[in-house]
């Protein structure tokens, strides 16, 4: 469960659009994570959901009307966006948009907008055309220009037939977006973070590579708490089925020595080097430009080192995080690790255990401490653990520098 949303109150304003139907899934996602959310709809959008889905999972009433607005827990829609942490109108048709950016107030939804003093998160959804008009363009500068957050619409099949740039975000890239917005002035806000994610894959021939099982699930859960704390992140990834955090900059690489050029370029003004990828140790010394055949008989590969991405990064002040994945003499293997890499933190995991799934049971070593095993936790509470320790050790830096 993210931190970021455990206990927030966050308004959700629903319009009248087909990706209405997206809406429930959202909410669901924010509930889960602990938030307290309130659903506010304009009468169009009940066309589309009915105010009865929203009641049965946030078990709050729903605001349809300006009027209604005055009864049940709350004293109005004015109170409602008052005690909000956050506000988002999803799906924003191209109306609602236009009464958002001109503080219209004659709905459930843009009344509550102009009362809520919290960030606005719109995502806009309606047919291309409608989109790219110039009275809605103007519309999201307007708003972008007071600090709303605008997330998507992206290019795809619309509702009216059509192809083209309109549709909605999906639940996971707004809940993103939420978590993003939340954490803006967070612990880790003005650092720059470096993670690296997935495996990596080393050529054998034109459609073969050696690889190993890394999903990217415990990189990627990183990055989305280093960026719940307000960090600048930037998340290298070996191929992975992961979609791209919000508000997260993501650089793709294949092989190891890819990997190694993007972390030597990212780290040059980063604070903090989380190396969560699996890399490969070793490369087919002479990958084949052609397809290799199976007529031989056997077939011996010849492989060559990687070069250690983090035991050649070596910059004065970087914290450097490194993962210690073992089958065996867990902790022997991992001390020897954290000496040799110069490491201000390793994260020690059976490699059999975690790779692939959704939970990890780690330790966390440090130089000149005692090891320190953490419960077996989801994968994003065990980065929200991970960040607690860097945050200290970036405090004694800190007090260290001041000295
Ligand atoms: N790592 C790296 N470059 C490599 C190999 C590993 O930067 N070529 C990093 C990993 O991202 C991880 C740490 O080093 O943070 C330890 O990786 P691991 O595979 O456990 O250790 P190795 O150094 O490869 O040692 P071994 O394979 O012998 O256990």
């Amino acid at each position: 469960m993210p931190r970021v949303l455990t206990g927030k109150r966050i308004v959700v304003g629903v319009t009248g659009g087909i990706a209405a139907y997206k809406v429930p899934e959202f909410v669901r996602r924010l509930l889960q994570a602990g938030a307290i959310v309130d659903v506010v709809m304009t009468p169009a959008a009940t066309d589309f959901v009915g105010p009865l889905t929203f009641q049965a999972l946030t078990r709050r009433p729903v605001q349809v009307t300006t009027v209604g607005a005055w009864q049940g827990e709350h004293a109005g829609h004015v109170t409602l966006g008052a005690e909000a942490d956050l506000m988002v109108v999803a799906p924003a048709t191209a109306d609602a948009l236009a009464r958002l950016a001109h503080g219209l107030a004659d709905d459930a939804v843009t009344l509550t907008a102009l009362a809520c003093p919290a960030p606005l998160v719109v995502a806009p959804a309606m047919d291309h055309h409608m989109f790219r008009h110039p009275a809605t363009q103007a519309n999201l500068e307007l708003l972008r220009s007071r600090g709303v957050t605008v997330v998507g619409p992206h290019h795809g099949p619309l509702a009216s037939g059509m192809v083209g740039e309109g549709r909605m975000a999906e639940p996971e890239e707004l809940v993103g977006a939420v978590r993003a917005v939340l954490g803006r002035s967070g612990s880790l806000r003005e650092r720059r973070v470096v993670v690296t994610a997935g495996p990596t894959r080393e050529p054998l021939d034109p459609v073969r590579f050696l690889s190993n099982h890394s999903s990217g699930k415990m990189g990627y859960a990183l990055a989305e708490v280093a960026r719940d704390r307000g960090a600048t992140t930037t998340l290298i990834s070996g191929p992975t089925c992961l979609p791209t955090p919000y508000g997260v900059r993501r650089i793709d690489v294949e092989t190891a020595a890819e990997m190694a050029r993007a972390v030597a370029t990212e780290t040059t003004d980063a604070e903090v080097l989380v190396m969560c990828a699996a890399v490969a140790d070793f490369r087919p010394r002479a990958p084949s430009p052609e397809k290799i055949k199976k007529q031989a008989a056997s077939l011996v590969l010849e492989l060559e080192p990687t070069e250690d991405i983090l035991a050649s990064v070596r910059r004065p002040g970087l914290v450097k995080v490194g993962f210690a994945a073992e089958t065996e003499r867990f902790l022997e293997h991992a001390l020897e690790k954290l000496q040799r890499k110069g490491l201000d933190l390793l994260v020690l995991n059976d490699a059999r255990a975690t790779m692939g799934a959704d939970t990890a049971q780690v330790t966390l070593l440090r130089p000149g401490a005692p090891p320190e095993p953490l419960p077996e936790l989801p994968k994003d509470e065990v980065a929200e653990r991970i960040w607690d320790a860097i945050e200290a050790l970036l405090a004694v830096r800190k007090t260290g520098e001041a000295r």
